[in-house]
C-alpha cells in the first residue's frame, strides 16, 4: 500500500516554491507553507493568489475551487510548523550549506517517518541527505518551471533512499498528474544537464554582441518551435539561479567549460538583474513578478517604414539551384509578388522544380489558402532559364546550390561578372563560412547569408549572416526583404552554425553522450525536454527527423571551426552514422522506424 499523503509542506516560497504549493493544494492536499519571514511569506502568499486568480480569469479554475485551494494553504514563518506533515519539498536558494542546514532542521523538527525531498537543480541529494539522521527517507522531487503548468518530475533517488520511499513518490506524482521519470542523482539530472549548457552558449552570443537578445529569442522560437528563447528563458528561471545551478553543474560535471557561468551573468545578478522576479534581467518587464515584457533601450523598432529604411529596392530575384531548398525559395518569392529568375542546370530540371513548385502550390489552394488566380499569378512571375547570363538584371540573388566551397566560389565569381552593380548576393549556406564565398567576387560588402530553413515555404525564420565585409546597407536590405516575404530575418555573424545550429546540436549530442553513459532512457531523455522544457520533440526523435548523418557533420564543423572540448561529436553518433542507423530515412536511427 502506498503511503497516504495528507499534508505537505513547502519550504521557501518563491519562484519555484510558491508554484509547487499550488500543485498540492489543487490536487486537495493541505499544504504548510514555510518562508524565512513575514515580508517574504508576504510574498509568496502575493504569488499564490496572483497565479490562482489568473487561472479564474482564464476560465481555468472555478472560483469556488480557487476558494478551496486557497483555504488548504497554512502559511507559517520558521520550519516549526512543519512538526506534523508527511512529506517536506524544500525550495530555498541553489546553496548547499543553507540546504544542508535546513535539511538538519528538519530532521530536528518532522515526525520520524516523514519524507524530507529537495527541489535542488543541480546540487548533490546525497550530499544534503547526509545532513540529516535519516538519508534513506531523503529525496529529490525536482519540479519544472513554471511548476502547476510543466507535467514533468524528475525524481531522484540516492544510493541510500529506500525503495518504499521512492515509490511512494512516484505514486504521488502520479496522483498530481505529474509524469516522472526516476534517476540517478548526478549534476543537472536530465533536463538542466541538457538545457543549461545551451543557456549559457546563448548568453556569451548576447555578451559578445553576436547578435541580439530579441534575434537570439526568435531564432530558437522560430527555428526550432521552443516555447520561448533562452534569454527569456533566463529571465524566467532567475539569473541567480541560473547562476548557482551553472557554477554547481561546472564544479560537479567534470568542468565542462559550457557550464562556467559566462561572466555578464555575474554582473547582472550583482546588479539586481535577476529576471522576471526583479523586473529586469534580459528583458525588462512592467513590474517585479510580471510576465509582460515592456519596451526599454534595447527594444528595436519594429515599424516598416523602419525597416525599409536605408535598404536597397528588390523588386526582381534570381534563384539558382534546383534541390529542395531552391525550389522552395523560389516559391516564396513568386507567392510575394517578386518577379523571379529560376536558374538550374538545364530545361529538365527546371521542368521538375516548375513541377514541384505548382504542386506545392496547389496544395495551398486545395487548403483554401491560396486563390487559384494567385497560384497562377504566382508561376506566371516565374522565369525558367539554364544561363546565368539572365541574371544580368536582377535585383538580388539567392544561390541554394550544393553544399560545396569551390561549388560556390565559382559560382560567386561568375556572378561577380554577370550581375549589374548594386545586386545583393545571397548564400543559403548553412555551414560555410559566408566571408569564403564573398572574398570570391570583387563586392564582398554586398555578399550576405539568405539561410533559410526546410521546408521553406512553411518555416518562418531566416537568419541574416553579416560577414566582416558585408555593408549595413546589404544587411539591412535583407531583412527587409525577409519582412515582405512575411519571415522573421534575424541578424548574426559569420560563425560555423549561425545561431540555431551552434545551439541546438551541441544539446543533441549531449543527448546522445547522456544516453552512452546509461544515464537514462531515450525514451525518458525525449519526456524530459518536452514535458519538462515544452520542446515540441525530444532530441532522439529530432535527431531521427533531422539524419544522424546530418547531425554529425553539423556537430563536426561546430567542432572543427569552435575547437570546443564539448563540442566533440559523441561517439555513439559516429557509431549509428557508421553502421547506417540514419534516422527515420533509413529506417532506423535511435528507434526502429520500420515496426511502427
Ligand atoms: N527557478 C527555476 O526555474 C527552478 C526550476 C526547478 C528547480 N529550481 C530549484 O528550486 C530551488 C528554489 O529556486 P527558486 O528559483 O524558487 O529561488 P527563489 O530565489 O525564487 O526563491 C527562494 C525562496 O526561499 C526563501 N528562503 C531563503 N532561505 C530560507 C529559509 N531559511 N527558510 C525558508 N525560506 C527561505 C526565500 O525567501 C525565497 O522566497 C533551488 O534549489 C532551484 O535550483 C529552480
Amino acid at each position: 500500500m502506498a503511503r497516504e499523503f495528507t499534508s505537505v509542506g513547502v519550504v521557501g516560497l518563491g519562484t519555484m516554491g510558491a508554484g509547487i504549493v499550488e500543485v498540492f493544494a489543487r490536487n486537495g492536499i493541505d499544504v504548510v507553507a514555510v518562508e524565512i519571514s513575514e515580508a517574504a511569506l508576504e510574498r509568496g502568499r502575493t504569488t499564490l493568489t496572483g497565479s490562482t486568480d489568473r487561472a479564474v480569469a482564464k476560465g481555468k479554475l472555478a472560483e469556488a475551487d480557487r476558494d478551496a485551494l486557497l483555504s488548504r494553504v497554512h502559511f507559517q514563518v520558521g520550519l516549526d510548523a512543519l512538526h506534523s506533515v508527511d512529506l517536506v519539498i524544500e525550495a530555498v536558494p541553489e546553496h548547499l550549506d543553507l540546504k544542508q542546514r535546513i535539511f538538519a532542521e528538519l530532521d530536528r523538527v518532522c515526525k520520524p517517518e516523514a519524507i524530507l525531498a529537495t527541489n535542488t537543480s543541480s546540487l548533490s541529494v546525497t550530499e544534503i541527505s547526509v545532513a540529516t539522521t535519516r538519508p534513506n527517507q531523503v529525496i529529490g522531487i525536482h519540479f519544472f518551471n513554471p511548476a502547476p503548468v510543466m507535467k514533468l518530475v524528475e525524481v531522484v533517488r540516492t544510493v541510500v533512499t529506500s525503495a518504499d520511499v521512492v515509490a511512494d513518490v512516484e505514486a504521488l506524482c502520479e496522483r498530481l498528474g505529474k509524469v516522472d521519470v526516476t534517476i540517478s542523482d548526478r549534476a543537472g539530472f536530465i533536463a538542466n544537464a541538457l538545457l543549461f549548457g545551451y543557456l549559457n552558449h546563448a548568453v556569451s552570443m548576447f555578451e559578445s554582441r553576436y547578435a541580439t537578445r530579441e534575434d537570439i529569442d526568435a531564432a530558437m522560437k522560430l527555428g526550432c518551435g521552443l516555447p520561448m528563447g533562452p534569454l527569456a528563458l533566463m529571465d524566467l528561471i532567475g539569473l541567480d539561479t541560473a547562476y548557482e545551478i551553472l557554477d554547481t553543474m561546472y564544479r560537479r560535471g567534470g568542468r565542462d567549460r559550457r557550464h562556467a557561468p559566462v561572466p555578464l551573468i555575474k554582473q547582472m545578478v550583482t546588479a539586481g538583474l535577476l529576471g522576471r522576479k526583479s523586473g529586469r534581467g534580459f528583458y525588462t518587464y512592467e513590474r517585479p513578478g510580471s510576465p509582460v515584457v515592456v519596451p526599454d533601450e534595447q527594444t528595436p523598432v519594429a515599424s516598416e517604414s523602419a525597416l525599409a529604411d536605408g535598404a536597397r529596392g528588390i523588386a526582381k530575384v534570381g534563384v539558382v539551384g534546383s534541390g529542395t531548398m531552391a525550389t522552395g525559395i523560389i516559391e516564396v518569392f513568386a507567392k510575394a509578388g517578386y518577379e523571379v529568375v529560376s536558374v538550374t542546370r538545364g530545361a529538365e530540371k527546371s521542368a521538375k522544380v516548375f513541377e514541384s513548385v505548382k504542386t506545392s502550390l496547389n496544395k495551398g489552394v486545395v487548403r483554401g489558402k491560396l486563390s487559384e488566380a494567385d497560384r497562377d499569378a504566382a508561376l506566371g512571375r516565374i522565369n525558367w532559364s539554364a544561363t546565368l547570363e539572365h541574371l544580368a538584371d536582377v535585383d538580388l540573388v539567392v544561390e541554394a546550390v550544393v553544399e560545396e566551397l569551390s561549388v560556390k566560389k565559382a559560382l560567386f565569381a561568375s556572378l561577380d561578372e554577370i550581375c549589374k552593380p548594386g545586386v545583393v548576393l545571397a548564400t543559403t549556406t548553412s555551414s560555410l563560412p559566408v566571408i569564403d564565398v564573398a572574398m570570391a567576387t570583387q563586392r564582398p560588402a554586398d555578399v550576405v547569408g539568405l539561410h533559410f530553413f526546410n521546408p521553406a515555404p512553411i518555416m518562418p525564420l531566416i537568419e541574416v549572416v553579416q560577414t566582416i565585409r558585408t555593408s549595413a546597407e546589404t544587411t539591412t536590405t535583407a531583412k527587409a526583404v525577409c519582412a515582405t516575404l512575411g519571415k522573421t530575418g534575424v541578424v548574426c555573424g559569420d560563425r560555423s552554425g549561425f545561431i540555431v545550429n551552434a545551439l541546438l546540436f551541441p544539446y543533441l549530442n549531449d543527448a546522445v553522450k547522456m544516453l552512452e553513459a546509461s544515464y537514462s532512457t531515450a525514451d525518458d531523455i525525449d519526456y524530459a525536454m518536452k514535458l519538462g522544457c515544452g520542446y515540441p520533440m525530444g532530441p532522439f526523435e529530432l535527431l531521427d527527423v533531422v539524419g544522424l548523418d546530418v547531425s554529425l557533420a553539423i556537430q563536426r564543423e561546430l567542432y572543427l571551426e569552435l575547437r570546443e572540448p564539448g563540442f566533440a561529436p559523441a561517439p555513439l553518433l559516429e557509431h549509428l552514422v557508421t553502421a547506417g542507423y540514419l534516422g527515420r530515412k533509413s529506417g532506423r536511427g535511435f528507434r526502429d522506424h520500420t515496426r511502427r
